[in-house]
């Protein structure tokens, strides 16, 4: 039921307030603008506010600042002529109302302002969720340029290491030979040389040391290797075939190969439901199984429970939830996880591009993706997907 807020009773009684809108609507009042202010930043939720003091420019201003900050519809109440004076009408934010007026007028003009304002609110969430859209596709098209620049470099960076760790490997056989023959000479002096020789040399040292660091290099050339191929997966580069598969033989599959990751952090509970076979891209639905139950067990502090259940919804969608007993996040954290790059952990440990990955491969599947989470008790992602993957018709114009 929406909440009318009213401010004074100049005009009209609180009592004929209740008799002509309690039926419908939650009736609050208030002294003046400042208790209508506290209780707002208490966190009380109005749909609407009715200003009924005497008339005073100011306290009126007051009400219709207020209704701009909170975004709130404002209707003042004003005698004949007084009410000219409040300036223009704006629909859905601010009006005016002439004393007397009828019960019918009143609730029609309610309802008029209580409909703008849902489509004002439905208009705004579908432009933030365009611009949010907008941001996302600038960011893949960037992630694409900046994947196909470094896979050169990375190229002749890793066969230039591997040529090294080669010719290091090379020069200790070459050393151990040296050594050999120098043991097959009869004085025996060649050998003593030689022993000498190495126990003074820093060439030993130096091979170890290069051998660690050709390793480290290769290890290191390894991980940009990764992030390049999750860039181009995020980029939509190389775009694999639809198939129908059975979504709970996947999510098995994927805790298989987590076994290692997830054995030390949480024990696994599943919840299989009977589910039709789902028209999707494999690899890609397994990232994002993957993504998010690596995700959970990095919330996890010590050990937890990662619940997987999947069920059947209605007659053409799937569920899939997985959730953790994790650290949780706050609201703020939340909006942000599907942003390319966002991540709370440290340089070295996230990328921040997991979430935004799967969140981009679930929109190529027509589906959809939800998270809860409560700080301090773990999160919950749900994804919907469609049994039937549309694919997306193409205009040729
Ligand atoms: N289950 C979870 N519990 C708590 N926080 C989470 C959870 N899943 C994701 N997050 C938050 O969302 C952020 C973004 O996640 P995302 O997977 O995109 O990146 P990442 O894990 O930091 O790095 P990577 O690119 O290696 O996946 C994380 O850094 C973490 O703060
Ligand atoms: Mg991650």
């Amino acid at each position: 039921m929406n909440k009318i807020a009213i401010i004074g009773h100049h005009f009209i009684s609180a009592e004929y307030w209740s008799e002509i809108l309690d039926s419908e609507y939650q009736i609050i009042s208030f002294e003046d603008s400042n208790e209508l202010v506290q209780s707002l930043n208490a966190g009380e939720h109005v749909s609407l506010v009715l200003v009924d003091l005497p008339f005073d420019s100011r306290s009126r201003e007051t009400a219709f600042n207020i209704g701009a900050y909170y975004q709130l519809p404002i209707i003042v109440l004003g005698t004949e002529g007084e009410d000219d004076k409040l300036g223009d009408f704006t629909p859905g934010e601010r009006d005016k109302l002439s004393v007397p007026f009828g019960s019918a007028v009143l609730k029609r003009r309610l309802r008029l302002h209580l409909e703008l304002k849902k489509e004002r609110q439905n208009y705004q969430q579908m432009s933030e969720q365009l611009e949010k859209s907008e941001k996302m596709a600038a960011l893949g098209q960037m992630a694409a340029g900046v994947a196909h620049e470094i896979n050169n470099p990375i190229g002749f960076v890793s066969s230039n290491a591997n040529l090294l760790r080669k010719y290091v490997q090379k020069i200790e056989i070459d050393l151990q030979d040296l050594e050999k023959t120098c043991a097959e000479e009869s004085t025996g002096a060649a050998l003593l040389l030689y022993t000498r020789w190495k126990a003074q040399a820093k060439l030993f040292r130096y091979i170890e040391d290069i051998k660690e660091i050709s390793e480290e290099s290769l290890e290191g050339l390894g991980r940009v290797r990764d992030i390049v191929k999750d860039l181009k997966e995020y980029a939509h580069v190389g775009e694999a075939e639809y198939e129908n598969a059975d979504i709970n033989r996947m999510l098995t599959s994927t805790l298989n190969l987590l076994r290692n990751e997830i054995k030390y952090k949480a024990e696994v509970d599943t919840d299989f439901g009977e589910l039709p076979a789902v028209q999707c891209i494999v690899s890609q639905l397994n990232q994002v199984f993957v993504n998010i139950i690596v995700n959970a067990c990095h919330a996890i502090e010590n050990f937890g429970v990662i619940q997987v259940t999947t069920r059947k919804d209605g007659d053409d969608h799937v569920l899939i939830r997985i959730s953790d007993t994790g650290v949780g996040m706050p609201p703020e954290i939340r909006k942000k996880i599907f942003e390319p790059f966002f991540t709370t952990k440290p340089v070295g440990k996230g990328t921040g591009i997991g979430l935004a990955i799967s969140h981009s491969i679930i929109e190529r599947h027509n589906g959809e993706v939800q998270v809860e989470s409560e700080e301090g008790s773990g999160t919950q992602f749900e994804i919907r997907l469609p049994v039937n993957h549309q694919q997306p018709s193409i205009n040729i114009s």
